[in-house]
């Protein structure tokens, strides 16, 4: 059993609670009570701490604001039917933000730092977690470089964080998403798979353009050829094509999905067939034009399961079946929803 680390609680004189409109909750904006931190220097994690959520000072000369050393990762707490609460996987989002900080040349992250973190926040900051159905708390740990020091090489010191915010989903309707073939989110080499800064700074001009055409999220191509789909930036893209769910398979420029990798096992375990290979456009486009393409969704933490309603593509719209036909996506999403609200028995050991 791991040993209890030593957090240092400082509380909030007065909680933001009572001001907070839980029937009003924008993806990101509204913060509990506390923030966790820890400080790495000299090769170790120090200063542990609980605090009421703010600013933190620094210095403008950090690594992190001149060079891009930052990581983050994104998670959700649930309050369970029976009372319980429970963060869903959050041991994967241990290991994929230790793999982006490998990436960035950053400092690991111990788990019990990790976990014992969210446990802290979690206990202190219990009534954020909202118990409307289709919320939660979502959790974002984040790591950035802060010796202040212009000189381009990896920090030697970094800030790790935990933020939470109550949160109903990403996207609030079908999406209209555009294939983008002109601009690149990753490219073969580079830091596409890692939860990085900058991998979403470069994808914010190009959806900008979208947006001004009428679409909500852009489906990212791959750099070489602009002939193979993605991912979405914000989430995974999974289709469903000839009853099979397909799906780009995890590269170097794919982020490796938590909520995509428990969709697949879902999938599985449901006796429903599963394609992780790379996904053409065409294949997609003519799969709409003949049918065999019967649903599509972004599936991510934040974004949770949300259909695509339509795909732009070389200046032409294509519209998928309507959501209401969709009883793979629908069927595969209430079963999450059930295991993670503990309405149905937790079987893979999902919830922690
Ligand atoms: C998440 O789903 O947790 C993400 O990090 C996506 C975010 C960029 C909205």
């Amino acid at each position: 059993m791991n040993e209890t680390l030593d957090i240092a609680i400082t509380r909030a004189d007065q909680s933001r609670l009572t001001v907070t409109d839980f029937s009003q909750l924008p993806f990101g904006k509204v913060f509990s009570d506390h923030m966790f931190l820890a400080d790495y220097n000299n090769g170790e994690w120090t200063n542990l701490r609980v605090i009421p959520y703010g600013p933190v000072p620094m210095s403008p000369a950090i690594s992190a604001l001149h060079y891009g050393q930052a990581i983050f990762e994104g998670m959700k707490a649930y309050r369970q039917v029976g009372g319980k609460i429970s963060v869903f996987r959050p041991e994967k989002n241990w290991e994929r933000f230790n793999k982006s900080a490998y990436r960035m040349s950053m400092a690991a992250i111990p788990q019990d730092i990790f976990m014992q973190g969210i446990a802290a926040l979690l206990e202190i900051d219990e009534k954020w977690i909202p118990s409307q159905e289709g919320y939660s708390l979502y959790i974002r740990p984040v790591m950035y470089a802060t010796d202040p020091y212009l000189g381009v090489r990896a920090s030697d010191s970094y800030t790790f964080a935990l933020l939470t915010t109550p949160t109903g989903p990403y996207y609030s309707k079908a999406l209209r998403v555009k294939i983008e073939t002109e601009y690149t989110r990753a490219d073969d080499g580079g830091v596409g798979y890692a939860k990085t800064a900058g991998n979403y700074a470069r994808s914010l001009y190009p959806f900008a353009e979208a947006m001004k055409d009428g679409f909500d999220q852009l489906i990212w191509t791959d750099a070489a050829t602009h002939e193979f789909i993605e991912e979405a930036g914000t989430a995974n893209l999974i289709f469903v094509i000839d009853g099979k769910l397909v799906t780009p398979s995890v590269r170097s420029t794919v982020l490796d999905g938590v909520t995509r990798d428990t969709i697949i096992k879902l999938a599985k375990e449901a006796g429903i067939e599963v394609e992780e290979r790379r996904v053409s456009v065409k294949e997609v486009i003519e799969g709409i034009e003949n049918g065999r393409l019967t649903d599509a969704f972004a599936a991510g933490t934040a974004a949770t399961v949300t259909p695509i309603g339509e795909i732009g593509y070389e200046g032409k719209l294509y519209t998928l079946p309507d959501a209401s036909t969709r009883t793979v996506s629908a069927g595969i999403a209430k079963t999450l929803n059930d295991i993670r609200y503990g309405v149905i028995p937790d079987e893979f050991g999902w919830n922690w």
